[in-house]
């Protein structure tokens, strides 16, 4: 194709993106060392790496040590980590590139074995009867701590430190993590949420933790160099579920954010699992939100380039973020570029904390790809 959609700049708030074509985060288990502190031979080489997306957003990254429920994931609340994310962001910005740092707590998503013996946080007791990799391997979640509004706070407060901690570590901008049935996820569905105080009942309700966090955090770093991820129509993942009260609940959140906030995109997912048979799950989120959101629109799930090229043409999302291509097509750019056919990615390898499988996918286009110094 020429004159590909994908290939063309984008203003995002006050960051102008030289192309739509966006490394969504992922999680690759290579924080190993004990301060799970990103690395020079590995995080610096591999977001080098890939530099030349029209922006990276990283792994997953734990606000707290709270807030963690995966071994080796890296942090952002440590001195060691800060230091370790400098490299990285020093690295892509003269490589030409630009960073975001996806800010995550797990809530329930958890195990006692990462906190010493005590219960995982959430909004509510329930547990999401799932699996967790813990330190001894694979184990079953509990119910949860219900969050008291003390916890609540200090969990406001731990995003806070850790939007503060992104900006010192040089990030351009931030992504809260509000997607894929982690904290604010559970804060929102009423299948993890059945909290009678203000955080819990209503939809409004449900969203108030988001919005305390978001209002709290732009005191800390613009809102325009603030992002969130939301997956409205989730099914069957870590005890998610969509029902009645789900797409109005994103509705009223993303419509919210188009009218009183100037954040500097959403991203959301096209659901990960089927839903043609779910009742209420809405199958074409980016048809949907791009009506109701005034702003920069990020879609994912099972893009390609000519997937992504439509999406972009047909005036329905400003931005395509690629997850498992951008692990075996670290010139991913250069491959739409020159329509060179992608290489595929080895699942075997994703969390497998080593080198092979993340840094030594070869680039097969003549698009540069950098090296870290
Ligand atoms: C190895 C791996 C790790 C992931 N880790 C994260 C993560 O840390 N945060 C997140 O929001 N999504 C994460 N995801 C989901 C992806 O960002 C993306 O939504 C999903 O892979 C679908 O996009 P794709 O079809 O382009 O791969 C992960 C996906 C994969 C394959």
């Amino acid at each position: 194709m020429k004159d590909q959609p994908l290939l063309t700049p984008h203003q995002m708030g006050d960051i102008q993106l030289p192309n739509r074509v966006i490394m969504a985060p992922m999680t690759r288990s290579r924080a190993t060392n004990k301060a799970n502190a990103p690395t020079e031979d590995l995080h610096v080489a591999y977001y080098t790496q890939r530099a030349t997306a029209g922006l990276i957003i990283t792994e997953g990254s734990q606000v707290s040590k709270r807030a963690v429920g995966y071994i080796h994931t890296a942090g952002i609340h440590s001195k060691e980590q800060i230091e370790g994310w400098k490299k990285v962001t020093n690295s892509v910005h003269d490589a030409g590139g630009r960073i975001f740092i996806q800010l995550w707590h797990v809530g329930r998503i958890s195990h006692p074995d990462f906190h010493d013996g005590e219960l995982p946080w959430a909004p509510s007791a329930i547990n999401p009867e799932a699996e967790v990799y813990t330190p001894d391997g694979m184990k079953d979640t509990v119910a949860p701590k219900a969050m008291t509004q003390e916890e609540i706070a200090i969990t406001k407060q731990e995003f806070v430190q850790a939007a503060k901690n992104a900006v010192e570590a040089g990030f351009d901008g931030v992504e809260i993590h509000s997607s894929n049935g982690y904290l604010f996820h559970q804060f929102f569905s009423s299948y993890s949420n059945n909290r009678e105080d203000k955080y819990g009942g209503s939809i409004e309700n449900r969203a108030r933790f988001f919005f305390e966090v978001l209002d709290a955090m732009k005191e800390v770093i613009p809102q325009n160099r603030i992002g969130a991820r939301f997956n409205p129509s989730l099914h069957g993942t870590f005890g998610m579920e969509v029902k009645e009260d789900t797409i109005p609940t994103f509705d009223y959140i993303i419509e919210k954010l188009s009218k009183e906030y100037d954040l500097s995109y959403i991203h959301l997912s096209e659901p990960f699992t089927d839903v043609s048979g779910v009742p209420h799950a809405v199958s074409e989120i980016a048809k949907r939100y791009r009506p109701k959101y005034k702003g920069t629109l990020m879609i994912n799930t099972d893009f390609d380039q000519e997937k992504g090229n439509k999406v972009i043409q047909e005036g329905d999302a400003d931005l395509v973020a690629y997850a498992k291509l951008y692990i075996s097509n670290p010139d991913l750019v250069g491959r739409f570029r020159e329509n060179v056919e992608t290489s595929d990615w080895d699942k075997d390898t994703f969390y497998s904390q080593e080198k092979e499988g993340y840094i030594d996918y070869e680039a097969k286009t003549r698009e540069l790809i950098p090296t870290s110094k």
